[in-house]
């Protein structure tokens, strides 16, 4: 990935400096309010609240508390709601084939991440891999859009919210991508996006929590910032002194006005972004079409992935390793990344392979991001896929050497 950064955002950053205000100030304010009115335009629109934070686990972390998840003993609301609650941790149904930060985010609370097995042609939890995993401690399930694939969220919605389960959307990776005509992220309670510069839309480090509900946004916007109940921007607008409160334990996760300047041009770009990886995307799935049993990420039947991360996946069989076909990348110079981590498989989840997560298993072993990026060349593609057919080619070779009938022609 790189990102698509130029003059005009160079421009926007040198701009907020020089107005002095580089911590969080008046273009945060505009970038959320241009942000959420993004993702709550369109067919249905909805008046939404976007929240600016330092980066996207940020988001996630401040969703989970927005959501009430906690630990053991824990009153997870100012009020006390939720105080009295017995010994046990909440848990958190997330993918384990996930950046580890979903996983993380529940850790921050308190709770338990619940792994549950992703559905092999979309990489995203289903109510089908999510339901076996539900018990009566569950509190949140956090559905990650893998690779801007929309996951399908009213499917998910149905099965927790009758349970009085929350939903937290994790579009680190969708911003941009449609789900039923609408943004990704329109139809959520609390969604969550990453501007991190492996995302469409950069702010360098950087993430927003999108709500439809005032009331979670106003206390996620104090959370960010200590849970202080009058903000900088408020304090020093006003002509009078004003005293300051802190109404419950936060954090700082501000973004700075430095990054919202950027992330202001950035979203003005976003649909060009999104249209150049889509285009770029179906030039990968044409040329790389008729190596046998490979399968390519592609939109789900209810949506449009913005194609943040390009996987294919290996078919069983493949005649070189996954790991072989990333070193044949690396001599060819091109820049390829291992499909998507599984966080279980890690030492900080315990580091073992689970019968629970076959397809998740399956997934992460057998797959490779290829390069994609806006101003990727039409022949640096071609040189991607050269690798691949001339690995596949290996792959029959090896078969036909493997079938005996061929073995013994070749012998003789
Ligand atoms: C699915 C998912 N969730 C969360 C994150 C964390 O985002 P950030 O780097 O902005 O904290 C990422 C980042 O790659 C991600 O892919």
């Amino acid at each position: 990935m790189r990102p698509w950064l130029g003059a005009e955002e160079a421009a926007a950053a040198a701009a907020a400096v020089s107005s002095g205000w580089v911590a969080q100030g008046p273009r945060v304010a505009e970038f959320e309010a241009a942000f959420a009115a993004s993702i709550g335009a369109g067919a249905q629109p909805r008046e939404l609240h976007g929240i600016a934070v330092s980066s996207c686990t940020a988001a996630l972390h401040l969703a989970l508390v927005a959501a009430g998840v906690g630990g053991p003993g824990e009153s997870a609301h100012p009020d006390g709601a939720g105080a009295g609650r017995d010994s046990a941790a909440d848990e958190v149904v997330v993918p384990s084939l996930s950046f580890i930060a979903t996983a993380n985010a529940v850790r921050y609370v308190g709770a338990v991440p619940v792994f549950a097995d992703v559905d092999e042609v979309t990489q995203n939890l289903t109510p089908q891999t999510v339901a076996p995993r539900l018990t009566e401690r569950t509190r949140a399930v956090i559905l990650v859009d893998q690779a801007g694939v929309p996951a399908d969220l009213d499917a998910m919605r149905a099965l927790c919210e009758p349970r009085g389960i929350a939903v937290v959307e994790d579009a680190a990776c969708a911003a941009g991508a449609v789900y039923h005509g609408r943004p990704v992220g329109a139809g959520a309670q609390l969604a969550a996006f990453s501007f991190h510069p492996r995302k469409l839309l950069t702010t360098g480090e950087g993430g927003m929590i999108v709500t439809p509900d005032p009331g979670a946004a106003a206390r996620l916007r104090r959370l960010r910032e200590h849970g202080m109940d009058v903000s900088a921007a408020q304090r020093h607008a006003a002509d009078q002194p004003v005293i300051e409160h802190y109404t419950e334990v936060g954090f700082n996760y501000r973004m700075t006005d430095v990054q919202a300047a950027i992330g202001l041009v950035q979203l003005g770009k976003l649909d060009r972004l999104v249209a150049r990886r889509r285009e770029l995307a179906q030039r990968y799935q044409h040329l790389l079409a008729g190596i046998p049993g490979l399968r390519t990420i592609a939109d789900p039947p209810w949506g449009k992935t913005n194609y943040q991360s390009f996987w294919v996946l290996l078919p069983g069989g493949f005649g070189v390793s996954r790991d072989e076909l990333m070193r044949r990348f690396a001599a060819a110079g091109v820049s390829a990344r291992r499909g998507i981590m599984a966080a279980h498989l890690e030492p900080a989840y315990g580091g073992r392979n689970s019968a629970l997560l076959p397809v998740t298993e399956r997934l992460t072993a057998s797959s490779v991001i290829l390069p994609l990026f806006h101003e990727l060349t039409e022949s640096e593609q071609d040189v991607v896929v050269s690798v691949i057919r001339a690995a596949a080619e290996t792959s029959n070779v090896t078969a036909r050497r493997r079938s005996p009938g061929d073995s013994l022609a070749e012998a003789g």
